[in-house]
Parts: structure tokens; C-alpha cells; sequence
């Protein structure tokens, strides 16, 4: 049996807690989540049902990830309308942050298009590893260095539909 690193249970409890976390500092002012794809697509969704206040959504795709390691090149696949940031508190929602290469480029590519606030929220953060400039505001799990899959994360784009998370077993 492959080890279960964080549970489906435990996983749906720190997602509302963050709702509530990221409530407390908005209240009633709009927000615009930033779903990046295809990683994040499973916590955005799980996150905004347990929001509670004006959330609108909007969704960007990068990669740098070929099969279990990072190219260090970050591509944007799917870009975004300037008019939907322009002046908006926006919140960058990530699957994870490793390297931080990603988020990075993130808060430069959103940054540039004049968003009110900017904030990031991502599930998971490797924390020791990452170099990113842009430390994550609002985050779910600190993980070691480990390869993981489920709940969105892939390996050669399979195993994303597991319900927790896990480390791959090489
Ligand atoms: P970065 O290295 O921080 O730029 O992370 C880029 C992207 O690589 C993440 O958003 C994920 O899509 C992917 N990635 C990084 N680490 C893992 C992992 O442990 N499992 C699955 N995907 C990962
Ligand atoms: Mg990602």
C-alpha cells in the first residue's frame, strides 16, 4: 500500500478553513481567483464553494513540469484579459509551489496588468526548496521535498482525479 501523505478529510478541512481565513480579510469586497490550470482546478472549485463572499473566477494555464521534474522554463499556455484585473483584488490560486519559478512569473505577467491587490493561495508548499521572490500570502500544507500526485496534481497528467494526495513512489 502506497502511503497516504495528506487525506481526503484533512484536505477539505484546511480548504475551508482558508475560505474563512481569506473571508475574514475581504469581507465584502470582490475578488477575482485566479485558477491556474490544470493543477489548481480541484482546489479553486473545492475554495470557492466554501467562500463565502463576492468571489468572481477567472482561469491561466503556465507549465515547466516534464514528467516528474521542472524544465526551469515557465511557458504560458493560456493567458488572460487585462480588463478582468485591471483595478480587482486578485488572488493567484496554485496547486503548489516547488521551485517558485511559476508564481513568480505569475506576479510579474498579473502584476503588470494594474490589479488593485495581489495576493497568492496554493495548497502546497515546498517550502525549503522554493526561491521564489514572491513568498505565498495564504497557504494549505508545508511538504517536504517529495514528488506528490492527486487531488489535481499529475504525473504525465494521470492521477489527478485522486481524491488525496500521495507521494509518488519512483
Ligand atoms: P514551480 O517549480 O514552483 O514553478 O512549480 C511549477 C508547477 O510544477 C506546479 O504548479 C505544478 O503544476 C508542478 N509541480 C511541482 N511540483 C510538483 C509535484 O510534486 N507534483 C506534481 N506537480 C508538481
Ligand atoms: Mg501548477
Amino acid at each position: 500500500m502506497e502511503e497516504v501523505l495528506i487525506s481526503e478529510e484533512a484536505i477539505n478541512k484546511r480548504v475551508e478553513e482558508l475560505a474563512n481565513e481569506l473571508y475574514e480579510v475581504y469581507k465584502d469586497e470582490k475578488v477575482v481567483f485566479i485558477c491556474t490550470l490544470k493543477g489548481a482546478v480541484f482546489f479553486t472549485c473545492d475554495l470557492l464553494k466554501k467562500y463565502k463572499g463576492r468571489a468572481l473566477i477567472d482561469f491561466l494555464r503556465v507549465s515547466s513540469y516534464e514528467g516528474d521534474h521542472s524544465t526551469g522554463e515557465v511557458a504560458l499556455n493560456l493567458s488572460i484579459s487585462e480588463k478582468n484585473i485591471k483595478g480587482q483584488n486578485v488572488i493567484i490560486v496554485e496547486d503548489i509551489i516547488d521551485t517558485g519559478k511559476s508564481i513568480d512569473f505569475l506576479y510579474d505577467y498579473i502584476g503588470n496588468m494594474g490589479p488593485k491587490t495581489l495576493a497568492s493561495c496554493t495548497l502546497l508548499y515546498k517550502e525549503e526548496k522554493s526561491t521564489a521572490k514572491n513568498k505565498p500570502d495564504y497557504v494549505g500544507f508545508k511538504i517536504d521535498d517529495l514528488f506528490v500526485i492527486g487531488y489535481g496534481l499529475d504525473y504525465n497528467q494521470e492521477y489527478r482525479n485522486l481524491p488525496y494526495i500521495k507521494a509518488l513512489k519512483k
